[in-house]
């Protein structure tokens, strides 16, 4: 199985509401644990940032159900290629608190303080991605889980620790 990373952004419909918002993480997680996809979904300030990682065939599955769906609009793919580990193995969609949004960090990846995946460039996005990556395992492994593994099979057994991801995924900042 070639196991695949999708990242997109978009923008939230104007009637979205923070229940509309939590079903969406309810049926991401259903679905995305049968489907053994993994990701994370970030919401500030209107614009969504999701990272799909799992089969070619669910992924795209997915992203299609995705793209279809009236509660966002303005969907952009930023980057869709193979991937050598999961970064978010222990999540089925992990809704990523805003408060992980800090200004100093949106200000690491971009020109501008306000979370604007759309106008970020892809190595941006995906350095930031690897950024989170990094803090919510070493949180996992800190803290008891919140949120329930997936399934342990999804995480390889090869997979390589967490420091110096950037690095090793060869992704530098472009400031
Ligand atoms: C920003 C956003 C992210 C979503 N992410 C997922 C996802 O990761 N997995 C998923 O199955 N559905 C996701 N959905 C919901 C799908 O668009 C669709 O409503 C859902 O998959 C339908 O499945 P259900 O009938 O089981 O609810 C997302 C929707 C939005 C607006």
């Amino acid at each position: 199985m070639t196991l695949f990373r999708l990242v997109y952004a978009s923008r939230a419909a104007d009637a979205l509401t923070p229940s509309d918002h939590d079903q969406i993480l309810v049926s991401s997680r259903r679905n995305n644990g049968k489907a053994g996809v993994t990701g994370l979904l970030a919401f500030s300030a209107r614009e969504f940032l999701q990272c799909l990682e799992g089969s070619r065939e669910a992924v795209s599955t997915t992203y299609g159900r995705i793209l279809a769906d009236p509660r966002h609009q303005d969907v952009q793919l930023i980057d869709c290629r193979a991937a050598d580990v999961r970064w978010f193995g222990e999540w089925g969609m992990h809704g990523l608190p805003p408060s992980k949004l800090t200004r100093q960090r949106v200000l690491r990846y971009s020109e501008r303080e306000l979370f604007t995946p759309t106008r970020m460039s892809s190595g941006n996005v995906l350095a930031l991605l690897a950024d989170l990556a990094q803090e919510l395992d070493a949180e996992q492994k800190a803290t008891a889980p919140l949120e329930p593994a997936v399934t342990s099979s999804i995480r390889p057994s090869s997979e390589a620790p967490r420091e110096g991801l950037l690095a090793k995924i060869g992704l530098k900042r472009e400031n």
